[in-house]
């Protein structure tokens, strides 16, 4: 499989065998790093990482997974460079395209990492938009691949806020690798219509099925994987989160849900999660609204079915076995 030269912008660009190919990569990269056996096959090159918004897994897999790579990092936080405000993004691609091997970006519309891959002339890496989050789906596709054997014909449902990075991008993933997705919410809540369309496409030649369900006890019945993410994205106002509960709250992933799910079941999320009151903001907003969690209880979290901390660490070998390929 050659995908040198390659951008990795959304999944919709690769076809289902690239992705299984990177999939297969990471699950052989982890094993190579668990067992001690050095892998700096891109010894001497260096990469960039803007960040205009805050991250922890995402920069940090990419930090680690360069360095074992035998990679220089530079990080570019979300003020501390030129970029949007006194260079436009066509400059700086073509200023860290001269100096970097290759950029990850991080950011708000897909459009800005789309422009920064067509002005780089080095590999441009998607560490999150608000329309995607492809290594995101990488890392989950690997941790189901894991935990099941397989992604065909996996039964999975996306509970909560579906029209933002997270439930497009597992829709595209399902409808790429022929896993059966059902997006639970409210019907405002399902991804763009257009994007449906697509994956309906997409889903004809994989054989997976799509279903947009406002019904949670419908939704869940006989999934293998139950999956949320956070009510309110980065980049989104304060102002929203009353709205967002009162939307969202009977879509929350508690043990009710779990146990009208399939009896091996498993929980997921890309987290950061508010599932207690640990967090600035998650403390802020239970009080404010009378909760102890938000998108999942803290009981499911921290239950055996939860499989949430594999999935952080999967992020690392996805992520290097994005740059081992397209570097
Ligand atoms: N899941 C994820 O992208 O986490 P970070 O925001 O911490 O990078
Ligand atoms: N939807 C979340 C995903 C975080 C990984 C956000 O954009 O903030």
């Amino acid at each position: 499989m050659e995908l040198k030269g390659r951008n990795f912008l959304k999944l919709l660009d690769f076809t289902s065998e690239e992705i299984e190919y990177l999939i297969d990569l990471a699950a052989d990269l982890k094993a190579k790093k668990k067992s001690g056996i050095p892998h700096r096959i891109h010894e001497g090159k260096n990469i960039a990482l803007i960040f205009e918004k805050t991250s922890t897994r995402t920069r940090c897999a990419f930090e680690v997974a360069a360095r074992d790579l035998g990679m220089g990092v530079t990080y570019l936080d979300p003020t501390g460079s030129q970029i949007g405000k006194k260079e436009s993004i066509a400059d700086t691609a073509r200023v860290l395209g001269r100096m970097f091997d290759g950029i990850e970006y991080r950011g708000y519309g897909q459009e800005i990492v789309e422009e920064l891959a067509e002005y780089a002339g080095v590999p441009v890496w998607n560490g999150l938009t608000d329309e995607f989050h492809p290594t995101q789906i990488l890392a989950d596709f690997l941790t189901i691949k894991e935990h099941f054997g397989k992604l065909r014909g996996i039964n999975f449902v996306y509970m909560g806020d579906a029209r933002f990075n997270m439930g497009n991008s597992l829709m595209v993933g399902c409808a790429k690798m022929g896993l059966n997705f059902t997006a639970c919410a409210p019907k405002k809540y399902f991804p763009d219509p257009g994007l449906i369309e697509i994956c309906e496409q997409l889903a004809l030649e994989s054989g997976a099925t799509l279903k947009f369900e406002s019904d949670p006890e419908k939704a869940v019945k006989n999934a293998d994987v139950i999956y949320t993410d956070i009510w309110v994205s980065m980049g989104e106002p304060a102002e929203i989160w009353e709205e967002r509960i009162n939307d969202l709250e009977k879509y929350q992933v508690n043990s009710d849900i779990m146990a009208k799910a399939g009896e091996n079941a498993v929980f997921m999320h890309c987290l950061p999660s508010y599932h207690d009151m640990k967090t600035e903001i998650g403390k802020k907003m239970c009080e404010k609204f009378g909760r102890d969690s938000m998108e999942v209880t803290n009981e499911v979290f921290e239950s055996d079915r939860s499989i949430v901390f594999d999935e952080a660490e999967n992020r690392m070998h996805t992520i290097k076995a994005v740059m081992a390929a397209t570097l």
